[in-house]
């Protein structure tokens, strides 16, 4: 703590660095400056006290710049162990206006490779809000990625109801384990916080695939406490930043872990949704031949008719260089799967969570060894002699091995998040206890200004063209269920 502000960064010396980045950032990111200019009058966000938990990168430190410039009080971690930028967090706690010795900017609780305990510790105090002696604060918003911030409120509220958190059970995996000892220390040491907090909760935004699954699962049982929306499934989010944020940023991270020639080799990408259609573009750009795995019978014929071969991971993974996993399902790699691999292949996940590979059943084959290369890249070696090489230990490698997506894409998914945020927070209101998605002329809203800013010229419609298709002039030009 300095002043006012607490915060927890790896080194706040590292601001003036991030601070150049951010800046370089801002021009790259013209949805989260229109809204700026659009709202810092207005401030829409005024009151809001916003919970994030989201890769803390230079990207999403110009996002939580843009949440404060319209009003919001902000508290920050990262979603991912191995996903902040430490010059990005330390420029955010400094903010644009303070010193490293008078940090004027936003509690942020993120270093790059964290411990799991020191993870969940992180999203704890990110949601204890300074309060006067004896009281207690949360936020009253939350923005989350992959949903672990929900998830911890709902099972603090859960577990403090029945007034004890269950013992750790031997099937549970290790994160779980930490989850359950941190409620189990809050309900020691700080009985009913998170009931008192969860109820004043007004709405979260969530930002991808595999957090807006747990939403619906939520919702679906009825247990949702507070309304969502889902920031993803907006088209200027996961048509972009999922497909061409990943065409970028998968490389990037191989190429930093590996710098391993990609061409000419096998590439086999496991999921062909939104990221895999980008990872195997991004593969294929650089001259891998790529085979795709897929369980979904639609996924599998656009894969073929974009030139790709489709095969089981079982069929094509002794032949594969490069093996990719972007399914946000489990256990997709097995440890016959890795035994089964060439020497040396590269393996790796983009997918949100580490459990579409089996690390802890490799860290458990007989005589399997561990040598660390350089930070998140490991080579494994088998008992017969024969190696892998593991990316950032089986969690999302866009992010571990390299900065994850570039500003522009960013832009137009965390304009959506802003957006979603002024929406849940000025109309709390209108929102039962459900998962919502944007409303269409706000996502043409988000694409307008990217499509200017990259000089692309709109074409008008006619009053008679709009009336012959049966849409506004001023659109929305699709009805919901087209797909793009
Ligand atoms: P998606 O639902 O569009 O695609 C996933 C695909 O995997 C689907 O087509 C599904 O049929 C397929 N799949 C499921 N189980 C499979 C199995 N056993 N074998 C083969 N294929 C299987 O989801 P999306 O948007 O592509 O996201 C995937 C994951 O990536 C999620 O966890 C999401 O949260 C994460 N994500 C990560 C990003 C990053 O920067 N690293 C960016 C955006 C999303």
């Amino acid at each position: 703590r300095i002043g006012d502000l607490d915060f927890k960064v790896a080194d706040l010396s590292l601001a003036e660095f991030g601070r150049k980045e951010i800046t370089l950032a801002e021009h790259e990111m013209p949805g989260l400056m229109t809204l700026r200019r659009e709202y810092s009058e207005v401030q829409p966000l005024k009151g809001a006290r916003i919970a994030g938990s989201l890769h803390m990168t230079v990207q999403t430190a110009v996002l939580i710049e843009t949440l404060v410039a319209l009003g919001a009080s902000v508290r920050w971690v990262s979603c991912n162990i191995f996903s902040t930028q430490d010059h990005a967090a330390a420029a955010t706690v400094v903010g644009p206006y303070g010193t490293v010795d008078e940090p004027k900017g936003v509690s942020v609780y993120a270093w790059k490779g964290e411990t799991l305990p020191e993870y969940w510790w992180c999203t704890d105090q990110m949601l204890r809000w300074p309060a006067p002696a004896g009281e207690r604060q949360g936020p009253n918003m939350i923005l989350d990625d992959g949903g672990d911030v929900t998830m911890l409120i709902h099972k603090g509220v859960q577990y403090e109801k029945a007034g004890v958190v269950p013992p750790t059970d031997e099937s549970d995996s290790e994160e779980w384990g930490v989850v359950l000892d941190l409620l189990r220390k809050s309900l020691a040491t700080d009985p009913g916080y998170y009931s008192e907090i969860g109820p004043k909760i007004l709405g979260v935004t969530e930002e991808t695939t595999t957090g807006v699954l747990r939403l619906y699962q939520l919702a679906a049982a009825g247990e949702l406490l507070f309304p969502a929306i889902n920031v993803n499934d907006s088209v200027t989010k996961s048509k972009f930043d999922n497909k061409y944020g990943c065409r970028h940023s998968l490389i990037d991270g191989i190429n930093r872990a590996t710098d391993v020639l990609i061409g000419g080799k096998v590439a086999l990408v496991a999921g062909y949704g939104d990221v895999g259609k980008g990872c195997a573009e991004s593969l294929r750009g650089q001259g891998a031949r790529v085979i795709i795995a897929e369980i979904d019978p639609i996924c599998a014929l656009q894969a073929l008719m974009d030139g790709y071969q489709v095969a089981t991971i079982d069929q094509a993974i002794s032949s594969a260089d490069f093996i990719i996993t972007t399914t946000g399902n489990k256990d997709i790699i097995t440890t016959a799967h890795m035994q089964a691999m060439k020497h040396q292949a590269v393996l790796g996940n983009i997918g949100h969570f580490d459990n579409e590979i089996d690390m802890a059943g490799l860290a458990k084959l007989p005589g399997v060894t561990k040598l660390e290369i350089k930070p998140q890249v490991h080579l494994w070696t088998f008992a017969n002699g024969k190696t892998i090489l593991v990316l950032s230990e089986g969690r999302l490698l866009n992010l571990g091995n390299a900065t994850g997506h570039p500003s522009f894409v960013m832009s137009a998914s965390f304009a959506n998040q802003t957006i979603a945020q002024i929406e849940l927070f000025t109309k709390r209101n209108e929102y039962d206890l459900e998962v919502y998605r944007l409303p269409k002329h706000l996502d043409e809203k988000v694409a307008l200004i990217h499509v200017l800013a990259l000089g692309g010229e709109m074409t008008k419609l006619t009053k008679e063209q709009a009336e012959y298709i049966g849409v506004d002039v001023e659109g929305p030009y699709k009805a919901d269920h087209y797909r793009y």
